[in-house]
């Protein structure tokens, strides 16, 4: 019988704090924070996030932009769109939501945030910091992970700690951070072999990829603690890629979907972005 890691309950803690803080911010620096939000096309997913992020901000009293830009937009357009945003001293944060169609370079797009308004921690630099384990902007679910673990009093130092997925939004930057911590990391990925012999070494378990139900019990050793980063909809569900009630006899600690990571993803938004906004203002921008 494991314990649930409630991500709804604290991600409403942090949000909390972060309202009295903007309010005490706003007050010593007399401007509001801003993040703009840039939402390409019109997949239901992605703007189910960005109503999300949308809305929180607005509770914590951060004021929140969305662009929306038609599915056909050009790289150029884009560009123009992110070096305007950077140039403005009104808006502290900038979001890319991803993915992105297809013909649009991605990483070309994202290079061109300022790296001090990437509340994503996804440019080159932010990356490198990470990767390095110098101080940077960290991405926000992994970085959700990591407060939750630390809630709930789970150390990470000496634990096998094994990571599904290996993008760059959550399976690369959680695997730094589990090695900045002293864990000792593998991260699986489509082309490993033998997943299951793998993640019941786990003492630690992520799983980020999006394949509703393919953690199961035999991938799971008694006692580890399993985080699942999946959401996929089915039939108008929310599911995970864990298959929570086949799990949930053997784990130590289990996050559910929905109520687990998802709303630690909005609340280390809500973060990155103070602390970008906090920085530009302090440098006297
Ligand atoms: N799409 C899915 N997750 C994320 C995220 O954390 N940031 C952005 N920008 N897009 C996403």
């Amino acid at each position: 019988m494991a314990v649930l890691l409630d991500g709804k309950a604290l991600a409403a803690d942090i949000r909390a704090e972060i309202r009295l803080q903007v309010q005490s911010d706003i007050a010593r620096f007399g401007t509001t924070p801003h993040l703009v939000v840039i939402l390409i096309g019109d997949d239901p997913a992605s703007q189910s996030y960005v109503r999300g992020k949308e809305n929180a901000c607005l509770k914590a009293g951060i004021r929140s932009t969305v662009l929306r830009e038609s599915q056909t937009i050009s790289e150029e357009a884009l560009l123009q769109i992110i070096d305007r945003l950077n140039a403005d001293p009104g808006v502290h944060g900038i979001l890319l939501q991803l993915p992105i169609p297809r013909n649009l370079n991605a990483d070309r797009i994202i290079s061109r945030i300022d790296v001090r308004k990437d509340v994503d921690g996804f440019t080159p630099e932010n990356v490198a910091a990470l990767a390095g384990g110098k101080p940077g902007m960290v991405p926000c679910t992994p970085l959700g992970v990591m407060r939750l673990l630390e809630k709930y009093s789970i150390g990470i130092q000496g634990k096998h700690c094994v990571v599904v997925g290996r993008s760059p939004i959550v399976g690369k930057p959680m695997a730094w951070l589990f090695l900045k911590d002293n864990g000792t990391v593998t991260i699986c990925h489509s082309k490993t072999t033998d997943l299951p012999s793998i993640t019941r070494q786990a003492d630690i378990l992520v799983v980020a990829v999006g394949q509703p139900g393919m953690i199961t019990e035999e991938h799971v050793k008694n006692g580890a603690v399993v985080i699942d980063v999946g959401i996929s909809k089915i039939n108008d569900e929310i599911r995970g890629d864990v298959d929570f009630d086949a799990v949930f006899p053997l784990a130590s600690h289990i996050t559910p979907v929905p109520g687990g990571v998802g709303p630690m993803t909005i609340a280390c938004l809500l973060e990155n972005t103070l602390k970008c906004y906090r920085r530009l203002m302090e440098s006297g921008r």
